[in-house]
C-alpha cells in the first residue's frame, strides 16, 4: 500500500517544479547563483521545509527526509548542468567577439637604410677617431670672419670666386667649406691638436655628374711640435688605405689661402682622376692669428669630398643619384 503523501511531500514535489523551471529560465550565473541560494543555501526554501519536518510524526520522518534529500540532488544536478551551459555559452560569445582572422594580410613596415653619404662620413669618423683624433662640428650659417678673412682669405683675393655662396641679409654666409671649424676650433683649444669634422657646405656651383650646391665635406687637422709635410702625406695614405683598400693615389700641388704648400689629391675613378680632397700646411698667418707661435707649431689641414669618396666606394656614376632619393637606388646600399 503506498502511503498517501502528506502535505509536506506536495509542497517539495511543487517546489522541485517550480525550482527546476527557473533555473531553466535563468540566462545568466548570477540569476543561476541567486537561484542556487534561494533553494539550497542555509535559509532557503528547502532548509524552511526540513525545519517543518519536526511537526511531523515521526513514522514519516525517515520517507521525508528521503524525498527531501531527493529533491536536493535534483536542484543541485539541475543547477550544475545550467551552470555547465551558461559557462559554455559565455565563452563562445567571447570567442565570437574577439576572433582573430590570420589570414588578414599584415602591417607592412618598410625597413630604413642608412645612405651612403652617412655611412661613408661614420666609416670615416671611426677611422680618425683610431688614429687618436676628437670630433668637432661647427655652424653652417657663418660670418665671413671665419669662412674666409680667418682663413687668409683678403677681401678682394681672387681665390673668394671659386667659393661663392649663398649669402643672408644680415651679410652671413651658407659657408662654402668646413675649414670654419679649424678657426672656431682654434679659438677655443690649445695646441697640441687633432680633430675631425664633417658637415654641409653650400656653393654656387653648377650642378653636373660630379659638381652640387649643397654638398658635404670632412675636414681634419693636427697642430703640434714638428708636424711635417711628411705626416701629412702618412695620413692620407693610410686613411684611403683603410676606406679603400690600397688603390692608386696621387698628390698635385694646388692652392689654397689657409695651407702653404698646398694640394690636391686625385683617386682612381671610372678611368680617370677624380679630386677627393684638398690639403696642405696651415699657413703661418691663419696660425698667427691664432695666437699660436708659427716658429713654434705646425700643423697640416684638409677637407674631403664626401660624396666624391662615396662615388668611388660604391662606383656611382653621377653625383646627383646621392639626393634624387630614389628608393631603387639607395636600396642597394
Ligand atoms: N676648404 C677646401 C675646399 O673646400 C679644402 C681644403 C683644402 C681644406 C686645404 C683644408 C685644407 O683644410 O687644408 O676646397
Amino acid at each position: 500500500m503506498t502511503p498517501v503523501p502528506t502535505s509536506l511531500e506536495q509542497e517539495l514535489t511543487t517546489l522541485q517544479a517550480a525550482a527546476i523551471a527557473a533555473i531553466a529560465a535563468a540566462d545568466t550565473l548570477d540569476a543561476l547563483e541567486k537561484l542556487r541560494v534561494d533553494y539550497l543555501g542555509k535559509k532557503g526554501q528547502v532548509s524552511k521545509v526540513l525545519g517543518a519536518m519536526g511537526k511531523l510524526p515521526p513514522e514519516d520522518r525517515p520517507r521525508i527526509g528521503s524525498v527531501v534529500n531527493t529533491v536536493k540532488t535534483a536542484l543541485q544536478t539541475e543547477l550544475d548542468r545550467r551552470k555547465d551551459a551558461l559557462q559554455t555559452a559565455q565563452i563562445n560569445a567571447q570567442l565570437q567577439a574577439e576572433t582573430l582572422d590570420v589570414t588578414l594580410p599584415g602591417v607592412y613596415r618598410p625597413q630604413g637604410r642608412v645612405h651612403p653619404i652617412n655611412s661613408i662620413i661614420d666609416q670615416i669618423t671611426d677611422i680618425f677617431v683610431g688614429l687618436g683624433y676628437t670630433v668637432a662640428s661647427g655652424p653652417e650659417v657663418e660670418s665671413d670672419y671665419y669662412n674666409f678673412e680667418a682663413l687668409n682669405f683678403l677681401p678682394d683675393h681672387p681665390a673668394r670666386d671659386m667659393q661663392d655662396t649663398l649669402y643672408l641679409p644680415n651679410g652671413e654666409l651658407m659657408r662654402t667649406h668646413t675649414s670654419n671649424i679649424q678657426i672656431h676650433h682654434m679659438q677655443d683649444h690649445d695646441p697640441p691638436m687633432r680633430v675631425l669634422a664633417s658637415g654641409r657646405c653650400y656653393r654656387r656651383d653648377t650642378v653636373d655628374a660630379t659638381h652640387a650646391a649643397v654638398f658635404h665635406q670632412i675636414e681634419f687637422f693636427a697642430i703640434d711640435k714638428g708636424i711635417t709635410f711628411t705626416d701629412l702625406r702618412g695620413t692620407i695614405r693610410a686613411f684611403i688605405d683603410e676606406l679603400f683598400g690600397e688603390i692608386p693615389i696621387r698628390f698635385r700641388p694646388s692652392f689654397f689661402p689657409f695651407t702653404e704648400p698646398s694640394a690636391e689629391v686625385d683617386v682612381e675613378w671610372q678611368g680617370r682622376w677624380l679630386e677627393v680632397l684638398g690639403c696642405g700646411m696651415i699657413d703661418p698667418n691663419v696660425m698667427q692669428a691664432m695666437g699660436y707661435d708659427p716658429e713654434v707649431y705646425t700643423g697640416f689641414a684638409a677637407g674631403l669630398g664626401v660624396e666624391r669618396l662615396a662615388m668611388v666606394q660604391h662606383e656611382i656614376d653621377d653625383i646627383r643619384r646621392l639626393y634624387s632619393s630614389d628608393l631603387r637606388f639607395l636600396r642597394q646600399f
